[in-house]
């Protein structure tokens, strides 16, 4: 028994030191410790052995099970942690290698400008609001004093939903809609798409954006349309703009004007930017008409305002130089990382 016992002892520690691999260990493990292994086969064996010699062979058994043992625990640790260290060296990272090109996206000219005049209207205590962008017959047209059968409404001919319900011409009816809600004074301008059936070419597009301009308070006149405006322009193009208005007709304000700016590529002298006028012009305004006022249930005798429209694809192209719409809608990022 005893012999045995050094038997499997000697076979044991040799096999766990040529172990070279983890799995080949547990095999080893398994053959010897395990339920029908060789040194569980020897205690199976004890009923046969002596009386008097039991004790010593059970001890003897169990310091064999003890050094076994510990010579699987010794070589375990020793493979994991070269199997550790064989990965450290074949996961390692080259920090010479050069760095994936990261290809972040550009903001549009569009929202540049839209942002330009935000910041500038916000400045001057003005409220960003938006509206919808398909909208009822009656705000797009009824409501800004543009009845069934106005001419005007064959200028902005447009996309139908159905009688009632168009894709809205303007950002005008967002007037209507913060008017109605009855809260006054209101400063408020309302940037967003508008459509209109229109063909595409190098100024035109089915839908474009816009950003509408309302104010309505006691005591507005014209000159304060008119300083908010001059000063908007200022802003916008450089201390030295000037601007002028064209009496101009829209059905929702009266009287209405075109603005002009003085050229901010020649200083107002002519060149080709402004077609040799020297001026060019940025937006439609006026003051509201009583009648929109009216339909919105403000009292025209105690209150009134005024209201611009700008276009805001033309602001982009005027402030970056494009000289084609369409390329504002390519999205080609070689166009749009210029700005
Ligand atoms: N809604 C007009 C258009 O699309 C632009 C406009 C002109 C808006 C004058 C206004 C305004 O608020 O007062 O042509």
């Amino acid at each position: 028994m005893k012999e045995r016992l050094q038997k499997i002892r000697e076979e044991a520690i040799a096999k766990i030191q040529s172990s070279d691999s983890l799995e080949r260990l547990n095999e080893i493990k398994v053959a010897i410790l395990g339920k029908k292994g060789e040194l569980t086969e020897v205690l199976k064996g004890m009923k046969d052995v002596a009386a008097e010699e039991r004790p010593v062979i059970g001890q003897l058994v169990n310091d064999t099970r003890a050094v076994i043992e510990a010579k699987l625990e010794e070589v375990k640790d020793e493979l994991s942690r070269a199997a550790r260290e064989a990965r450290l060296k074949s996961e390692v990272i080259d920090v010479t290698l050069p760095a994936k090109k990261n290809n972040v996206g550009h903001r549009h000219p569009n929202t540049i400008a839209l942002e330009e005049l935000q910041r500038i209207f916000v400045g001057m205590g003005y409220e960003v609001v938006e509206g919808p962008e398909v909208e009822y017959d009656y705000y797009n047209f009824e409501a800004l004093n543009i009845p069934a059968n106005h001419p005007a409404k064959d200028e902005q001919d447009t996309f139908y939903i159905n009688d009632k319900i168009v894709l809205r011409t303007q950002t005008s009816p967002v007037q209507v809609r913060v008017m109605e809600k009855g809260k006054l004074p209101i400063r408020m301008i309302a940037p967003g798409r508008v459509f209109r059936s229109d063909e595409v070419d190098a100024t035109h597009s089915p839908s474009f954006h816009q950003v509408e301009g309302l104010v309505i308070d006691k005591n507005i006149t014209f000159a304060d349309l008119k300083g908010t405006l001059a000063q908007f322009a200022k802003e916008l193009f450089g201390e030295n703009t000037k601007v002028k208005f064209r009496p101009h007709h829209f059905p929702f304000t009266e009287p209405s004007a075109e603005m002009d700016v003085t050229c901010f590529k020649c200083g107002g002298k002519g060149c080709r930017m402004c077609k040799d006028s020297g001026w060019i012009e940025i937006l439609g305004c006026g003051m509201v008409h009583p009648n929109v006022l009216k339909m919105s249930k403000i009292n025209p005798e105690e209150y009134t305002g005024f209201a611009f429209g700008i276009g805001l694809e033309r602001i982009a192209l005027l402030k970056y130089e494009i000289d084609d719409m369409r390329l504002l809608y390519e999205n080609d990022i070689r166009f749009l990382k210029q700005f």
